[in-house]
């Protein structure tokens, strides 16, 4: 393949493939693929949330060298002590969204690194929209809880009617799954009408950036249009180091995605890891993988944030005699959950999604949008048939608490109006010693994020496939709660080794992560692309 799109959606990794074919580059196909993902993965992303984009053209005929990455993340509105003084939910109805970033920053990328106009890339999401898609089984287990839920609160249904009549079905979506029927929404093609035809404005003001603040405002939030216009999109230096002989190019803050990976990796590395031989079922180095996720998560807890707000130590995590100490302190036992923090639980969520794609000039783009919990807030901008975000949650809403996904965070994240809530996103482009990209990676699943990227990419590192780095099962560790997430085929000796060495708490998950990763092939002509089988996504690519 000379040119490839893992979605976790293949209408979506289609959209980006035909972007391609067109003549588009690897930007014009990750913002085509995540316009029609909004349609197709409502539960994961959408218009109505935000994202990051890493961007590494080292060739491009429009654009020549590109390395960049793009912060479209939501921001707050409201000050640190918001939800502990109002008492309002960070997870469902209005005052849980945060302010949406996904059109600015896709357009942004568009304009400044794309080659085709708004009318083309949007095209795809249009045609989905208008002639409709199958709901698959990740939609369907997206909507099982959230049915029960509406049926045991019966008032939800007339609160979040878009939610009800529309994305669920009125309970009928698991019936819908089974007989393949259509979901079409020509609601939100009069959106992405009013997005082709006036770009960012189109969103953020008139009709549609109206009913957007309407819909906060009816749903108990406080936004205004303010909020909506003032939004900004950001770009950064990509964070950088070097693991293992390959450079990794990665999210800076507010994602914690590539500071947290990178910590855990660079452990690795001073404990001498086996990279070339990296096997989740070596009882050795996957306990050093363990104890190295706990301390980079314990960090990520208490130092990481939004760096426009707060001065972070990033350096010094990332500091090789910081990392030398950190290494020194894995031993061959686990250590007393207070050593490293308090239990508490989290939920097996979706609410992300992540593109990765490689176009004919070698140009990357590795890109993970949210709406955060699946389906976000639930609130629906009714006449425009798109859920919003509730992104507030990733901020310390509740201090000393966990949040949805068990995070418990400083103070240092607490909200505050125009800053962004600390993210696991972790998108990630590798670069082999001959300085050409070698692998492309992200996913979904909140912090599992961060394992699931890193886990394929120890196993692009070692070798495998690109099928078999997304394939291979994974576990998880947060260090809070400080329980270890196996997926079920790691169950069986995962468990023998905890017993034998008094090891960790284990819990069984289905999916630790959802990856989309493409691999240079090994002869170096061609690209290997993989959608994760855990959400049922798939690639497709170019001749
Ligand atoms: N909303 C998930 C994340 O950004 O980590």
């Amino acid at each position: 393949m000379r040119g490839a799109v893992a979605a976790d959606h293949y209408v979506a990794s289609v959209a980006g493939k035909s972007m391609l074919e067109q003549g588009g580059n690897a930007v014009d196909a990750a913002v085509a693929a995540s316009f029609t993902l909004a349609v197709v993965r409502p539960e994961s992303c959408g218009i109505g949330g935000g994202g990051f984009m890493v961007i590494h053209l080292p060739d491009d005929p429009t654009h020549g060298y590109v390395h960049t990455a793009i912060n479209y993340r939501e921001t707050a509105y409201v000050d640190g002590d918001y939800f502990e003084r109002t008492g309002k939910s960070s997870t469902i109805g209005g005052a849980a969204v945060a302010v949406p970033g996904t059109v600015s920053g896709l357009l942004y990328a568009l304009e400044h690194y794309g080659t085709l106009d708004r009318a083309t890339v949007l095209a795809p999401a249009m045609d989905a929209a208008k002639n409709g898609f199958h709901p698959d089984e990740n939609y369907r287990q997206a909507s099982d809880g959230l049915i029960a839920r509406f049926n045991k609160n019966p008032e939800m249904k007339t609160k979040f009617p878009l939610m009800w009549n529309h994305f669920l079905q009125s309970g009928n979506t698991p019936d819908m799954v089974q007989r393949g029927d259509l979901i079409t929404n020509d609601s939100m093609l009069r959106a992405f009408e009013l997005i082709a035809e006036k770009g960012r404005e189109g969103f953020t003001k008139g009709e549609l950036g109206i009913a957007i603040v309407n819909a906060i405002q009816n749903a108990g939030g406080e936004m205004t249009l303010g909020d909506l216009e003032g939004y900004e999109v950001l770009e950064y230096e990509p964070l950088e180091r070097e693991i293992n002989g390959h450079t990794f190019y990665t999210m800076p803050p507010p994602s914690s995605g590539g500071v947290t990976m990178l910590e855990t990796l660079m452990i690795l590395e001073a404990l001498n890891y086996d990279f070339d031989n990296h096997a989740i079922n070596n009882g050795e180095s996957s306990h050093q993988l363990i104890e190295a996720l706990k301390h980079a998560f314990a960090d990520r807890s208490n130092y990481l944030a939004d760096p426009e707000f707060i001065d972070l130590p990033i350096d010094d995590l990332l500091d090789i005699s910081v990392i030398e100490e950190r290494a020194q302190m894995i031993t061959s036992q686990v250590h007393d959950p207070k050593y490293y923090g308090t239990p508490n639980l989290i939920p097996n969520d979706h609410g992300t999604s992540h593109i990765s794609v490689i176009d004919p000039w070698g140009g990357a783009v590795a890109c993970t949008e949210t709406v955060n919990l699946e389906f976000g807030s639930l609130v629906g901008v009714n006449d425009f048939g798109f859920v919003l975000n509730n992104e507030m949650d990733d901020f310390t809403t509740q201090r000393g608490k966990p949040n949805a996904f068990g995070l418990i965070q400083s103070d240092r994240n607490l909200p505050s109006p125009g800053k962004r809530p600390l993210s696991s996103m972790s998108p990630t482009i590798v670069v082999d010693e001959n300085g050409e990209v070698f692998a492309i990676s992200g996913a979904s699943g909140g912090p599992r994020i961060i394992t699931g990227t890193m886990h394929s990419l120890l196993n692009a590192m070692a070798g495998k496939s690109a099928w078999e780095s997304m394939n291979a099962p994974r576990f998880h560790h947060q260090w809070l709660p400080n329980t270890l997430f196996v997926e079920p085929e790691l169950m069986g000796i995962m468990t023998e080794r905890s017993g034998q060495g008094n090891w960790n708490t284990i819990q069984q998950t289905n999916r630790a992560g959802n990856v989309q990763i493409i691999i240079r092939d090994p002869d170096g002509k061609g690209w290997q692309s993989a959608s994760d089988r855990r959400k049922g996504g798939q690639p497709a690519g170019i001749d």
